[in-house]
């Protein structure tokens, strides 16, 4: 039976690549977004070996013959209610291996200049909704010793000025994320806390600056969706709790 896995935020940057990586690797993706692009196939047909390295359909190598799939679920993760009523629907037809907690928003600037409404959507999206997912599944999870990977980001370490409330829910998470493990860890459950700095997305959208030109100013999410690859690899018994992914190079360009 192929492993299934839940992962927000599916339908672009760092999610959409983590869920490619995970239908790869064979998982059941029900990878949750509020707008997919229509041109995407519900079943993505790429294969990669496990070096990453793209195979054609109708490659020759072995190890991958097994691939997943992906189911879009189109779902406002602040509409708690009907969460609550799509992780039941999920629940009920099997367990669940993995949940990966990605979707997230960013506003910045000057706090003063945050309105109540997206200083809430910030709390909401990035700390509320995933304590929320995880314990909709915990049960679920410890009877498989499933695997929890939290997207958090390098603010979650840092004074973060025009930046204060985001960097909040990012410690929010990663402080979240660290004491859970030791909550479940005899269980068996990994809990996992990814922290990037700044990677090429659309995360930006409303912000007045953007990542610097230079290829090494910024991670591409690819590089994350890697990084999950590698932990879930690790062999049983084994867990890397929390790992922080920079560029090389520190540069913002201004908009
Ligand atoms: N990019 C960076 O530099 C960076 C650095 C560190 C950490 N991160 C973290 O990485 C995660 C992914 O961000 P990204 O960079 O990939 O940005 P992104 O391209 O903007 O992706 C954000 C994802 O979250 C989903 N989402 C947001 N609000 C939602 C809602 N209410 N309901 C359902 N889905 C929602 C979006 O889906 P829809 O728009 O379809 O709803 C989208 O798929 C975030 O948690 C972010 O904080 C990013």
């Amino acid at each position: 039976m192929k492993k299934r896995a839940i992962v927000t935020g599916a339908s672009s940057g760092i999610g959409k690549e983590i869920s490619g990586v995970l239908v790869e690797m064979g998982y059941e993706v029900y990878g949750f977004g509020r707008s997919f692009s229509d041109e995407e196939p519900d079943q993505i047909d790429t294969k990669r070996d496990l070096t990453g390295k793209i195979c054609t359909e109708n490659g020759t190598d072995a190890q991958n013959e097994e691939k997943g799939m992906l189911h879009r679920i189109v779902c406002d993760l602040l509409d708690t209610q009907e969460l609550e009523r799509q992780i039941k629907q999920i629940r009920r037809q099997g367990g669940v291996q993995l949940l990966v907690n990605n979707a997230g928003v960013g506003y910045y600037g000057l706090h003063e200049e945050l309105n109540t409404q997206k200083i809430q959507k910030l709390v909401r999206t990035n700390l509320e909704v995933p304590m929320v997912l995880t314990s909709l599944l915990l049960r679920n999870l410890k009877k498989c010793a499933g695997t929890i990977i939290n997207i958090s980001s390098v603010t979650a370490q840092l004074n973060n000025p025009h930046g204060c409330a985001y960097g909040a829910t990012k410690a929010g998470l990663s402080s979240f994320s660290r004491s859970l493990f030791d909550e479940v860890r005899k269980y068996g459950v990994r809990v996992v806390t990814i922290q990037p700095d700044m990677t090429k997305t659309e995360l930006y959208r409303n912000a007045d600056f953007a990542q610097g030109e230079e290829e090494a100013s910024y991670l591409l999410p690819e590089e994350i969706a890697e990084t999950v690859r590698d932990i879930l690899y690790m062999r049983e018994g084994a867990v890397v709790t929390e790992i922080t992914l920079r560029p090389q190079l520190h540069r913002i360009r201004r908009k």
